[in-house]
């Protein structure tokens, strides 16, 4: 399986932050946006990434994140000459994906929750179909709203309805088989001139192949994308990190844990940000790691 770090857009609902700089390389406390989406894609298992943004953003992403090796992953990018759709990545990525199965991820998305790799896992290794994954929201009417029947089986998906039949949300993690791209091809824009993601998972539901994964009420997820809600990602993560002194959104701990990089590359990381708390953070999983295991 592939995946796709969808990380274009124009970020206008946090202007004027965004005017000079990507929504998704603002920082959420101590780490740049993107960090965590990365940090759930590796956590599924998936090394080869393509980072979709915009053809202006491009050569910052490229700074940050580099060709994926400091994580053992490999990156590639793409640019998106306009933001025309989340759904439009398929189309962007359809010869590299050549019909692999494929995971999207939204760049200003962040998930936290205990067995969140078990349920990632899950979808990773399902076949057929797609999978999403819902949470429930105080303000559906922002979001692709999904309702299901008494067995959890999905009836509906909606895009940012004006009367929700329920409140879970679709998140922005979405993980497709290997007929995504042909389904992709079929969209036509929205009336909001999109081509809508919720379209595409409407294909799937109308085949019966939308498996609905219930994110509960001890997960966290938070899209970043407004002034409140970036606010409150960041001081969510500062509690949790300082609390536990456990990293949120660490791509480089999430490859450790998948074996995507060694105990001295863990430890080479952490020495290049010695100043940091993250750095020393990184530097402790190393020697906790090395005298318990
Ligand atoms: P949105 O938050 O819906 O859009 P936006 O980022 O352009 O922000 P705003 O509404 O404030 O103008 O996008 C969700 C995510 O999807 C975000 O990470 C940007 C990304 N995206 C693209 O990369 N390309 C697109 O065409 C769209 C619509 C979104």
């Amino acid at each position: 399986m592939k995946a796709i770090l969808l990380s274009g857009g124009s970020g206008t609902r946090l202007h004027p932050m965004t005017l000079a700089i990507s929504k998704q390389l603002l920082p959420v406390f101590d780490k740049p946006m993107i960090y965590y989406p990365l940090t759930t894609l590796i956590l599924s298992g998936i090394k080869e990434i393509m980072i979709i943004t915009t053809p202006h953003d491009l050569p910052q992403f490229q700074k940050l994140l580099g060709d994926g090796s400091q994580f053992g992953v490999e990156f590639t990018y793409r640019t998106q000459a306009k933001p025309d759709g989340i759904a439009q990545a398929f189309l962007i990525a359809a010869d590299w994906l050549n019909n692999a199965p494929c995971a999207l991820a939204l760049g200003d998305n962040l998930i936290f929750a205990d067995g969140l790799s078990t349920k990632l896992q899950t979808a990773h290794d399902r076949e057929s179909g797609a999978t999403v994954f819902a949470y429930q929201v105080k303000d559906p009417q922002r979001y692709g709203v999904i309702s299901f029947d008494e067995t959890g089986k999905a009836l509906s998906i909606e895009e940012k309805p004006e009367h929700p039949s329920s409140n879970w949300a679709v998140t922005g993690l979405y993980f497709y088989d290997n007929k995504v791209c042909e389904k992709a091809e079929k969209l036509r824009p929205s009336p909001r001139g999109e081509l809508e993601i919720t379209d595409l998972n409407k294909m799937y539901l109308e085949e019966d192949k939308l498996h609905v994964s219930l994110l509960g009420r001890g997960c966290a997820w938070l899209d970043a994308g407004i002034p409140d809600s970036l606010m409150q990602a960041g001081t969510f993560v500062q509690a949790i990190q300082s609390r536990q002194g456990m990293l949120v959104g660490s791509p480089t701990e999430a490859a450790f844990r998948m074996g995507f990089i060694s105990l001295e590359q863990l430890r080479a990381r952490g020495e290049t940000m010695a100043k940091t708390e993250l750095g020393k953070m990184l530097l402790r999983l190393a020697d906790t790691h090395e005298r318990f295991f």
